[in-house]
């Protein structure tokens, strides 16, 4: 448990499966008021909502398309009007499609990128402003993953995503440090949630993906929300520009695992 989190209010975008999920739930067990954001299905975020609300915690949902610039402003402002303040945002949302980049189409690349980096931009801008207008000193968490140092074959705009997603990350921690603002992202390795589900349903390809952890096992999206939790916590109070990879170490070139090499 992390003190400091208590009675924050936290924006987790794609806030309503997955990843975010846990990280929504995790920041309700910490005290955070949450606002669970969802694109179009409104169902699991209330439920998340509800049973929330019964366990003595806050949380409201609010519906946003994060590659949206009117949707993200409206998010901030509404999470102001509802909870009087904002603290932690978290840059959760996220798309894949795989094609060989030979016939990806233009869509499907502008899709990624929209989703992913732009999202990802329009939520720090406006979770900027407001800290900022408010001298607020804020918290921003951006979801990126081992892609953004790993490259991935068929999954080009995802891999450029997720490297603009670090540059980003490191540009604006150094300039909103001296404000007392930080910023810093999670680079999972492969974790258990709706993204990879039926990928990870097939023995074969969870065999294959588990070669590639050193620890063996396919991550939980709870031990990417205890991330989360202490990036936002005031236990990391000296960190900033980082990505913290929770990997079961994905990203340490595996191949060369048992000497080989
Ligand atoms: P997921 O597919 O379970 O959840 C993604 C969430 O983003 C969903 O709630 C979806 O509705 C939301 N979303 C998608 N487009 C949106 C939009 N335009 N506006 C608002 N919400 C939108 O995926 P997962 O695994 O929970 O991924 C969460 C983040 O973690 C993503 O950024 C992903 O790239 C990243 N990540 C996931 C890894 C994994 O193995 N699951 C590994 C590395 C990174």
């Amino acid at each position: 448990m992390y003190n400091s989190l208590t009675g924050k209010v936290a924006i987790v975008t794609g806030g309503s499966m997955g990843i975010g999920e846990a990280v929504v739930r995790r920041y309700a067990e910490e005290g955070t008021k949450v606002v669970i954001n969802y694109r179009s299905h409104p169902e699991e975020a209330d439920q998340i909502a509800e049973e929330i609300k019964q366990a003595g915690g806050e949380a409201i949902t609010i519906q946003a398309d994060v590659s949206k610039e009117d949707d993200m402003i409206r998010l901030v402002k509404e999470t102001v009007d509802h909870f009087g303040r904002l603290d932690i945002f978290v840059n959760n949302a996220g798309v894949e499609m795989p094609s060989p980049s030979h016939e990806m189409s233009l869509e499907d690349w502008q899709k990624v990128i929209d989703v992913n980096l732009t999202g990802s931009f329009l939520g720090a801008r406006e979770a900027l402003k407001y800290f900022v207008e408010n001298d607020i000193k804020g918290n921003i968490i951006n979801m990126s993953s081992v892609h953004e140092i790993i490259p991935w074959p068929t999954f080009v705009h995802y891999a450029a995503s997720k490297g603009g997603v670090k540059l980003m990350t490191q540009t604006l921690a150094m300039e909103y440090a001296p404000k007392g603002i930080r910023i810093n992202a999670i680079g999972p390795g492969a974790i258990n949630t709706p993204i990879n589900a039926e990928k990870f349903e097939d023995p074969e390809q969870r065999k294959e993906v588990e070669s590639m952890i050193p620890m063996g096992n396919i991550g939980k999206p709870e031990e990417i929300s205890a991330v989360a939790a202490w990036l936002a916590s005031d236990e990391s109070s000296y960190v900033t520009g980082i990505t913290l990879f929770a990997d079961g170490g994905m990203s340490l070139y595996p191949s060369f695992q048992a000497g080989r090499g």
